[in-house]
């Protein structure tokens, strides 16, 4: 299998005042095009550092990241903006749902900006809508929705444009044992029919046994 996600000795660190933090250390790390791969480690070990970089969030201070083949390093701002935008979703532990639309509007949204004709719309937000078990809330603002409602919300947002990989930065943190376990089989089961490749920080050994590869971190140095 192609790799979609290839870091070469990566490293980034933060500077706080006199203070520096070497949040990543000579990253090497493969993701094969498909794969459900967890990131673990304990807190401040760089998960969500390493998270934002592959999802072009922000920029490694040395080494070289290929998403797809395409030297990220090589592309502008607005290039990296582009790409993000086509090619990646994202799910966060706090779910970041827009509050003041619907639950169908928050899966459409990514959608307005593609040109896509509304009936078009329509027709792959309710298919999805659908396929994440949240017909009967569709129309349901997300402040009336459970923590693991909003979350598929969250993941159909995520899947709508078809994007190649999906970050999630600790998608289960702020579930439940059973509704953890829900949300995990639902971004299995999407991301296979999808072909998408997940790349998962967590904490949680619920969804470490349940992916194919778990990287551990610690220090900034993968294990
Ligand atoms: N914006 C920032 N400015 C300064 N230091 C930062 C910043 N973001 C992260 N760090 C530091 O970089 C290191 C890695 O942080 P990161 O957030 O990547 O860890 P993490 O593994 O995601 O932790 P957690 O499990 O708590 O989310 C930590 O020492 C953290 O304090
Ligand atoms: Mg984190």
């Amino acid at each position: 299998m192609a790799a979609i996600i290839n870091l070469e000795q990566v490293s980034k660190s933060y500077h706080l005042g006199e203070t520096r933090v070497d949040a990543l250390i000579d990253i090497n790390l493969a993701i094969s095009a498909g794969e459900f791969a967890a990131i673990a480690g304990p807190s401040g070990s760089g998960k969500s550092t390493l998270l934002n970089l592959c999802g072009l969030l922000d920029r490694p201070d040395s080494g070289e990241y290929r998403l797809e083949g395409r030297r990220t390093t090589e592309l502008s701002a607005a290039q990296l903006t582009e790409l993000r935008r086509e090619r990646i979703g994202f799910i966060f532990q706090s779910f970041n749902l827009v509050p003041v639309i619907s639950a169908a509007e928050n899966i459409e949204y990514p959608l307005l900006l593609t040109g896509m004709p509304a009936a078009e719309r329509r027709r792959t937000v309710a298919a999805l809508v659908e396929r994440v078990g949240l017909a009967p809330y569709a129309h349901h603002l997300p402040d009336r929705l459970s923590g693991g409602q909003r979350q598929r919300v969250a993941i159909a947002r995520a899947l709508i444009k078809r994007p190649a990989l999906v970050i999630a930065d600790e998608p289960t943190a702020n579930l439940d044992t059973e509704t953890a376990t829900q949300v995990i089989d639902l971004m299995h089961e999407a991301g296979r029919e999808q072909g998408t490749t997940f790349l998962i920080a967590t904490h949680d050994e619920r969804m470490v046994s349940r992916c194919h590869r778990a990287l551990h971190l610690t220090d900034g140095v993968i294990q």
